[in-house]
């Protein structure tokens, strides 16, 4: 029995069809058609495919774990310096050659202490690193019982007509890309001179949050602002295991101290009236949070406020959003207390949430660069049915899950014209739950927050 596979090729004719088995045509529209005879049936091409599918995601998970990898070491070989360093002092201490006071004590203890748990932290991640890795063992092994199973198949070379035809699609790929339908490189960053966006790339993992995997909640990201003073700083702020208050965020000062949690600045925003008394209200709730221009905004703990804290004086500034929800009443899809969701893109800030009048709809707010709402448009989508959102360029996104690993945009609302519309862009993603989503206008990435893991995408544009 013969099957055929045709591929519609749009403006490329292949124009050395090699193998017999490949035949290529153009038709009278101008259209090049490719005829791929297949001469046997009884090759399983489902399970050739399968395996394509498992080698594939089997490679992306390979490179995360290398990466990761390095990662450990790097970390590894700070930790070593840092305990030779306490070493060091402490036997010096021992020896009595110089004088110390219970001062140096109690910095040795609190040195030891914070080593005894940057280790234990480790080791936590350490520890589901070689589980991934035995589970990609098995997989690969899997796979090449199945390869040598396959080839006792392959009795007319489907495989080699197989190759021709990825060849094929590649050129046709590689054609399309041509047309440039699609800008390999984006519009100049702060510019809105694009149709929109088109697609996302691939996540890639950065890291683990430092809380470790059960900090589950939070967000993360840099500042937002296309004039930002602080274009190198990246901020994570997980939430308590409440899934519901930010009592803290930090910072670092560039990628690479990121990637090694190194040289940390911690910001506590609760504060100690007297006693063990604390003042919450500074604090945040949900995972709504963003920096713009040297403060994080954020919905401001057990309200419908939203809070401002200054990141160079340490003050907070709050505002009251008016009608708007809280305390869990409309969050996202699967996560608990986000009723408010800031966002921020070329335009400025905004304000993602619903009201009781909206019927739990989302609202879209924008506000000016004292927190007050400047104007607002209601949306036709429930905002408990959505799993996130962002804004680019006035243009509101929104995310709904397809399955455990694949999140869908799949809603727009154009502010700059009032209208709503339907596109259909697939995100992978490493992890179930999205606890938080941002576009960042000075990268054109997404920075999503993964179940604890901080992701970035690359965003494309369409002319
Ligand atoms: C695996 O991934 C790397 C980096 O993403 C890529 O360069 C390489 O071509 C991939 N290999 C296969 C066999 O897909
Ligand atoms: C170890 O001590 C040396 C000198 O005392 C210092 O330069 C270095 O930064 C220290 N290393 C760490 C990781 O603390
Ligand atoms: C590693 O994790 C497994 C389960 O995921 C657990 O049984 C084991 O005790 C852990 N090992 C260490 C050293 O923590
Ligand atoms: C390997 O294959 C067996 C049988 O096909 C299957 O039960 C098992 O789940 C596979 N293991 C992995 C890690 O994919
Ligand atoms: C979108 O990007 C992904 C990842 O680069 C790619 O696999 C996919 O084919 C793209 N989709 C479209 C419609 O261009
Ligand atoms: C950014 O911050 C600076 C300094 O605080 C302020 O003067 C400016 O108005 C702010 N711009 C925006 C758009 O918020
Ligand atoms: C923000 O908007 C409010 C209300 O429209 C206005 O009173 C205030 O001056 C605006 N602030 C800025 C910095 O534009």
């Amino acid at each position: 029995m013969l099957r055929y596979v045709l591929l519609l090729v749009a403006c490329l004719l292949p124009s050395s069809a090699e193998g017999q088995n490949v035949i290529g045509e153009v038709d009278e529209g101008g259209h090049c058609l490719c005829k791929v005879v297949l001469p046997d049936g009884t090759f399983p091409m489902h399970r050739m495919e399968a395996l394509e599918f498992t080698a594939q995601s089997l490679n992306v998970t390979v490179q995360q774990e290398i990466t990761k990898m390095q990662s450990y070491q790097a970390t590894f070989s700070l930790y070593l310096q840092r305990l030779r360093n306490l070493t060091r002092r402490v036997e010096v201490m021992e020896m009595g050659g110089v004088s110390y006071s219970e001062l140096d004590f109690e910095l040795l203890k609190l040195e030891i202490r914070e080593m005894e748990s940057l280790v234990v932290q480790l080791k936590a991640s350490m520890n589901g690193s070689s589980v991934t890795v035995e589970t990609l063992y098995a997989e690969i092994r899997n796979i090449s019982v199945m390869v040598s199973q396959l080839e006792t198949y392959d009795k007319n070379n489907v495989l080699a007509v197989r190759r021709e035809i990825v060849a094929l699609r590649k050129r046709l790929q590689d054609c399309e890309k041509n047309r440039e339908t699609v800008h390999p490189t984006p519009p100049s960053y702060g510019s809105c001179s694009h149709g929109g966006l088109v697609n996302v790339s691939k996540p890639f993992v950065v890291q683990l949050n430092w809380k470790g995997f059960s900090s589950k909640y939070g967000g993360w990201g840099k500042d937002s602002f296309i004039g930002s003073t602080k274009k190198d700083m990246y901020w994570v702020a997980p939430l308590n295991p409440d899934a519901r208050m930010m009592e803290s965020f930090r910072r670092y000062q560039s990628y690479d101290d990121l990637l090694l949690y190194k040289n940390p600045t911690d910001r506590a925003l609760s504060r100690l009236l007297y006693g063990n008394t604390y003042d919450y209200s500074s604090c945040g709730q949900g995972s709504g949070m963003i920096a713009f221009n040297s403060s994080l905004l954020y919905n401001c703990y057990n309200s419908r406020d939203l809070c401002k804290w200054n990141m160079d004086t340490n003050t907070v500034e709050r505002k009251t959003l008016n009608n708007a929800v809280f305390n869990n009443r409309f969050s996202y899809a699967g996560v608990t207390y986000q009723d408010i969701d800031i966002a921020a893109d070329e335009e400025g800030v905004w304000a993602l949430f619903s009201s009781e009048a909206s019927a739990g709809n989302m609202i879209i707010a924008k506000l000016n660069s004292s927190l007050m709402v400047e104007n607002t448009w209601t949306t036709s989508q429930y905002k408990p049915g959505l799993t996130n959102a962002f804004m680019i360029c006035g243009v509101l996104y929104v995310t709904r899950p397809v399955n455990t690993r694949r999140e869908e945009i799949f809603y727009t609302y154009d502010t700059n014209t009032g209208q709503e519309g339907q596109v259909s862009i697939m995100m992978d993603k490493m992890m179930e739950t999205v606890q938080s989503l941002s576009y960042n206008a000075n990268d054109h990435k997404l920075y999503m927050y993964n179940d604890g893991y901080q992701v970035t995408y690359d965003c494309m544009f369409s002319r």
